[in-house]
């Protein structure tokens, strides 16, 4: 007979299949949060989600998740229990994995496919809007080092997502421009409206770019700056733009610094820890599952030592670093899931150094 722990192992690698549609749908339709505030509910009050009978079923599947209560034990009538109201308040959670549903859903042609010819999407609003929660935690240290311990006029964010940074930002700093740079022109149209929506009397413009064509995009952010003194910053980009090389982002690196010699930079992102790292904690981590959609769909997150390696041959000084969800290696290197790194131009560290001369 299978052991408990065997049967309940695979219950959690079968529940997410049906569980994280349902969360995610529900959780964009604004239906969870509702469920949350309410004292009980039933299918029916919902009236902005047309399948009442699809509803209704949900429920019963949440009842017997423990995700909801039944009221005095009433066919149909709900509250969200203890755990519903954690796991529907981090529904967001939820949003970047499923938009990587058009892989998984075509897993069985990408497989059997030596060709490349089975081409898939990542759903890039449902991706950016739960980036852009996800990576909120991370902000605050990059934020408090922008408004205080930098000079400038005017903040590009590459790789801007939803805007969720900028937003972040100009909500600490509200006195200054901002551009959002992104391949993706979902993002820079989503990053415009919610910013002239949420600031309008800041002064906002967004660029669809390659990040790596700095060419391109340097000429455009020069023009909508005019004279004004830039900063950068990019999150959860360079796993994007890496393909798994060090030299890429170097070069990345380098050809800013160039254009932009003055420009301080905050950087976030993600690390590949070691597989023993990510085996060990796979229980409480949903790591195993983001490295997997980020190779499997051509991004490449490097190994810490991989990023430390970027920082050594680029023209600029850590001048705070912050490290997130740190784990021991085999050799009791702690090893950060996400760091965020403040970087300050070399040519304005020597200006200071010649200053203080
Ligand atoms: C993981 S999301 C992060 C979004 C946002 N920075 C955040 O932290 O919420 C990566 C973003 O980079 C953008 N992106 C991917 N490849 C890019 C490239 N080559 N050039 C510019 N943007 C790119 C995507 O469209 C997406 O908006």
């Amino acid at each position: 007979m299978l052991k408990r722990a065997v049967i309940e192992d695979l219950v959690i690698l079968l529940r997410g299949f049906f569980a994280t549609p349902m969360i995610s749908s529900l959780g964009r339709l604004g239906v969870l949060e509702e469920m949350r505030q309410a004292e009980s509910f039933s299918a029916s009050a919902f009236t902005r989600v047309a399948n009442t009978k699809l509803l209704e079923d949900t429920f019963r599947y949440f009842a017997r998740l423990g995700l909801l209560e039944r009221v005095d034990g009433s066919e149909g009538h709900y509250r969200a229990s203890e755990l519903g109201q954690e796991v529907f308040r981090r529904a967001n959670s939820f949003y970047v994995p499923h938009s990587y549903f058009e892989y998984m859903h075509r897993y069985h042609d990408l497989i059997q496919d030596g060709k490349s010819a089975v081409v898939c999407q990542v759903e890039r609003l449902e991706n950016v809007i739960g980036s852009g929660i996800t990576h909120l935690r991370y902000f605050p240290p990059a934020v408090s080092y922008l408004k205080r311990k930098a000079a400038f006029e005017l903040l590009v964010d590459i790789g801007c997502g939803d805007g969720q940074f900028l937003t972040s930002f100009l909500e600490a700093v509200p006195d200054k421009r901002v551009i959002g740079v992104d391949l993706s022109s979902v993002s820079t149209e989503t990053t415009l409206g919610n910013l002239r929506t949420r600031f309008p009397q800041t002064d906002v413009a967004t660029v669809c770019c390659d990040a790596l064509d700095v060419q391109t995009w340097s000429l455009e952010v020069r023009r909508l700056a005019g004279n004004a003194r830039i900063a950068f910053s990019m999150w959860f980009l360079l796993h994007e733009i890496s393909r798994n090389r060090t030299d890429i982002l170097v070069d990345f690196f380098r050809r800013i610094a160039m254009v932009f010699p003055d420009a301080p930079i905050v950087v976030g992102e993600v690390v590949r820890q070691s597989e023993e790292v990510l085996l060990g904690n796979s229980a409480a981590s949903l790591m195993p599952e983001y490295l997997f959609f980020h190779e499997m769909s051509g991004r490449g997150s490097l190994p810490w030592q991989g990023y430390r390696e970027v920082l050594a041959q680029i023209p600029y000084e850590l001048v705070q670093e912050r490290l997130f969800d740190e784990a021991s290696d085999s050799s009791g290197q702690k090893i950060p899931s996400t760091f965020v790194w403040c970087l300050k131009p070399e040519a304005q560290v020597k200006a200071a150094e010649v200053k203080e001369l």
